[in-house]
């Protein structure tokens, strides 16, 4: 996925917005940090950082005086999360620091966006200092796997993306994004060295998190290419009249955590 749309403003303010009203990257980057083990004393590296939701996450079962490292390559989103972050112990960088390795090295709701797995796994494993870490979070949706239906009149939330596909604004469908399974994820960190162990965790996805997420312009810009970024929440807003807003669905994020399999450098 391109970088473009993440760093436009409208992305980063919406994203906070987005952020402030529902839990969804909070709870998801609580278990990433769960399952990555991390725990006082860690050196952690947290790749496509957005505002500071993982960053976050994992501070709270940091040391005192540990300072974690938030690469973020859209400047739009990293002066966000410098500003929400502002005070914490995190030092935020548009690439990772050279010649550094990490005990734990983790990307929340991003791996997809990144490029192809094994060279964005590739890339992470080299920052992974002997003995740490690799840990990834993607909702499994993306690895092909359906997500449960919830309540309300429109239990798997197909409503709001039929309206919009219905209005005919999107554009036509860019690069494809290599498709993902468990089975390739799992290769990936095996083909760099890591086992890799899976665990999920399951949140609720309300209509008004998955509309409010849906005016994101990275989300939103295969069905509504053609309307100006800024545009696009009042048009969501109209359709959303239409929706049925006691209506949620199941989401289940896929936490994949790896270790080295091999490792000569471990003394
Ligand atoms: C859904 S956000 C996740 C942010 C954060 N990790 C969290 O848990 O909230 C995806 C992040 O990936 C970054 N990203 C998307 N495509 C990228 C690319 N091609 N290269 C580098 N970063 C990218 C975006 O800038 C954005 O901050």
């Amino acid at each position: 996925m391109s970088l473009f749309l993440w760093n436009h403003p409208v992305t980063a303010e919406r994203y906070r917005l987005f952020t402030d009203r529902h839990d969804r990257y909070g709870a998801a980057a609580r278990a990433l940090v769960e399952a990555a083990a991390i725990g006082p004393g860690h050196r952690v590296l947290d790749v496509a950082a957005g505002i500071g939701c993982t960053a976050l996450a994992c501070l709270e079962r940091l040391g005192e005086g540990d300072v974690l490292v938030a690469v973020e390559a859209s400047g739009a989103m990293r002066q966000e999360g410098e500003r929400r972050t502002r005070g914490r112990r995190i030092a935020w960088r548009s690439a990772p620091p050279e010649g550094q390795q990490f005990d734990r090295v983790i990307c929340g709701a991003a791996i997809w966006a990144l490029g192809p797995v094994s060279e964005v796994i590739g890339g992470m494993s080299n920052l992974v200092a002997p003995g740490g870490t690799l840990a990834v979070s993607l909702p499994a949706a993306y690895l092909g796997e359906a997500d449960e239906p919830g309540g309300g009149t429109d239990p798997h939330l197909t409503a709001l993306p039929a309206a919009l596909a219905e209005l005919d604004l999107g554009n036509p469908p860019g690069a494809e994004m290599a498709p993902l399974s468990d089975t390739s994820l799992a290769q990936a960190f095996r083909e760099n060295g890591f086992s890799m162990a899976r665990s999920d965790t399951r949140l609720r996805l309300t209509q008004q998190a998955y509309l409010d997420w849906m005016a994101l312009p990275p989300v939103n810009d295969t069905l509504l290419g053609q309307v100006r970024p800024e545009d696009r929440p009042a048009l969501l807003a109209r359709i959303a009249e239409d929706l049925d807003m006691s209506s949620w669905r199941w989401e289940t994020w896929a936490l994949c955590a790896g270790t080295r399999l091999h490792d000569d450098r471990v003394q």
